[in-house]
C-alpha cells in the first residue's frame, strides 16, 4: 500500500465540490488518511510548486493556490500515486476521460480542481510539507 499528496484547489473549495471530489477518491478504493482546510500564502504556495518556477505560468499559478482555501490531504491505497492520477484525468480538462474529476468539474488548465504527487518521491516530500508525523493515522 502507497500513500499520496492530494489537494483539493481553490476552484473546487469555493464551489462547494469538497464532497463530491471525495467521493470519487472513496470509490476509487483511495482513504483518506489525513485531511485538513488551509488558506495558503503565495510564498507558501511558491515553495511547494518551486519545480515549476521557471514555466510562464508560475506566478499565476501561486496567485491562484493562494486565492482560497485548499483541503490538503493524504489518500492511501494500493498504488494510490497512479490511481490518484487516473481519477484526476488530464491536467487539462478538454483532455480528461469521461468520469475523471477534471472532465467533471476543472475550468481550465490553471483552475483544474486538484493536485496530486506524480512520484513516490515527491508523495513523501509533499505529505511532510503538509503533515507531521503525529497527523498521519493509518
Ligand atoms: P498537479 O497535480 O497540480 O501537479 O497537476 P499536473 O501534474 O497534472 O500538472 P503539472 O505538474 O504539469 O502542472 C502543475 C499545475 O500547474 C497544473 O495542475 C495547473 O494547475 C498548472 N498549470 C499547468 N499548465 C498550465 C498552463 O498552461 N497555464 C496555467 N495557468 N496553469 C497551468
Ligand atoms: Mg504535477
Amino acid at each position: 500500500t502507497e500513500r499520496t499528496l492530494s489537494i483539493i484547489k481553490p476552484d473546487a473549495t469555493s464551489r462547494n465540490l469538497t464532497g463530491k471530489i471525495n467521493a470519487k477518491f472513496e470509490e476509487a478504493g483511495l482513504r483518506i488518511v489525513a485531511q485538513k482546510r488551509i488558506l495558503l500564502t503565495k510564498a507558501q504556495a511558491g515553495e511547494f510548486y518551486k519545480v515549476h518556477a521557471e514555466r510562464p505560468f508560475y506566478d499565476e499559478l501561486c496567485e491562484f493556490m493562494a486565492s482560497a482555501p485548499v483541503v490538503v490531504q493524504v489518500l492511501e491505497g494500493e498504488n494510490a500515486i497512479a490511481k490518484n492520477r487516473e481519477v484526476m484525468g488530464a491536467t487539462n480538462p478538454a483532455d480528461a476521460a469521461e468520469g475523471t474529476i477534471r472532465a467533471e468539474f476543472a475550468q481550465s488548465v490553471g483552475e483544474n480542481s486538484v493536485h496530486g504527487s506524480d512520484a513516490p518521491e515527491t508523495a513523501a516530500e509533499e505529505i511532510a510539507y503538509y503533515f507531521s508525523g503525529l497527523e498521519l493515522v493509518g
